[in-house]
């Protein structure tokens, strides 16, 4: 099957000095067990072995990836990491500064990385110079998904700004129907939180309050108006949201039992994979007000013994970068290609407006790390964070004292 330039050069090496190929083996963690996720990394796992590697597949279940984390951690302290992991944003920084990462370098300059890859995302994949992970995509998380037939039957379009949201949401459970899926989960709180400190306040306040934890905006009038409108949305989940995972709750909006999902694009994956099709069966619009959260997931390798098992550290970077693994996988997982240059022609209209707008957010200072996965923050900053967007969201809590145990939760987290 296809062998790249790099695994080419390396097995000749190899061969040339007398030592015998080592065959690739990689343990891979991760954390997409849900349909359009286990679909997504059948396509690695495909492409791995069609190129002579061992695949061990270590799956974590549990959306956002807080189980995997936590699985990731007891591995690593009992001395026996897996040797790829799906690892993002700081928490990449996080484990490179415990001298437990591989340096990728060699793989990322036969490739060509940095001439392919946007360089904002190029940065979140080096530790102090070096190459340490490799990105697999590029998720949007501030999007609504909506059943077209429930919207067209009750007179709804599309909401563009928060108060059409919330006039939508009255109209619907008037008639019956649960206005927003929703799993309460603390990493789906605040994949919903994030989503309206953005549109609240706009691109310049969230980098301010959810990037640089700046205490005045976490404790402004516009913060105080953010847990307002979560209190709102909390009255248009159905009672039995505790818990929930969130493919369940986009399953809820698939079967018409609920409108809307507010959720990354991995929803537009378990749509799919359901046999759902944009435009037809369901919608995609970006929630209301300007700007891009992005996600990338991408994978670090833990610096483990053995040639094959480097040997399969090398050629999983090399794949996940590689432009068909990008097209094959994002069209299955609901992201698009963190290249840019692959073409996008197979790509359905969702995926189209989230290109068309990263670009334009990028050029307007607008392209913003994902808190509420990982982007952005620290594990203890964005843990603090979330603890209160949960306590609040879960209790009757007021929104004066939500900005207060906000602002006061970070600064001891610092
Ligand atoms: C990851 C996605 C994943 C989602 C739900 C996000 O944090 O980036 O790849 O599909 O969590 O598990």
């Amino acid at each position: 099957m296809k062998h790249t330039a790099f695994a080419a050069i390396s097995a000749i090496a190899l061969t040339a000095a007398g030592v015998a190929v080592a065959e690739p083996q990689a343990e891979v963690l991760h954390w997409w067990t849900s349909g359009g996720e286990a679909k997504s990394v059948a396509v690695l796992q495909k492409e791995f072995a069609d190129n002579g590697g061992t695949w061990t597949d270590m799956p974590v279940a549990g959306g956002g990836g807080d189980a995997a984390m936590t699985a990731l951690r007891a591995r690593v302290l009992s001395g026996n990491a897996p040797t790829a992991v799906q690892l993002k944003g700081p928490a990449i920084q996080e484990w490179y500064e415990e001298g437990v990462l591989a340096d990728i370098s060699s793989v990322a300059e036969a490739e060509g990385w940095a001439d392919v890859l946007p360089e904002q995302i190029a940065e979140h994949m080096k530790c102090e110079g070096a190459w340490c992970a490799a990105p697999v995509n590029v998720h949007r998380v501030d999007w609504i998904w909506a059943n077209k037939d429930v919207l067209e039957a009750n007179g709804i379009e599309m909401p563009t700004t928060w108060d059409e949201f919330n006039a939508a949401a009255e109209k619907l459970q008037a008639a019956g129907i649960i206005p927003l899926a929703h799993g309460g989960q603390a990493w789906q709180d605040a994949t919903v939180f994030e989503t309206v400190v953005l549109g609240l306040g706009g691109p310049e306040f969230f980098q301010q309050a959810l990037v640089d934890l700046d205490p005045e905006a976490l404790t402004s009038d516009t913060m105080v108006a953010v847990f307002d409108q979560m209190r709102t949305l909390r009255g248009y989940v159905d009672d039995n949201f505790s818990g929930r995972d969130w493919n369940l709750a986009t399953a809820m909006v698939m079967n018409g039992e609920a409108a809307f999902q507010i959720m990354g694009d991995w929803a537009k994956g378990e749509f799919l994979a359901a046999g759902k099709v944009p435009g037809e069966d369901f919608l995609c619009g970006s929630t209301p007000g300007e700007g891009f959260l992005y996600n990338v997931d991408s994978f670090a390798m833990f610096d483990v013994k053995g040639d094959d098992k480097k040997a399969g550290q090398d050629l999983l970077a090399e794949l996940i970068v590689g432009p068909s693994f990008q097209e094959v996988f994002n069209l299955n997982k609901g992201s698009i290609p963190v290249r840019t240059d692959v073409a996008l022609d197979k790509f359905d209209d969702c995926a189209h407006l989230s290109s068309e707008d990263m670009t334009a957010s990028a050029e307007g200072g607008a392209l913003l790390p994902s808190y509420a996965h990982g982007m952005a923050l620290r594990g203890a900053q964005a843990g603090a964070i979330t603890d209160v967007v949960t306590a609040h969201f879960n209790s009757d809590m007021s929104s004066a004292d939500a900005v207060q145990m906000l602002a006061d939760g970070v600064a001891n987290s610092m």
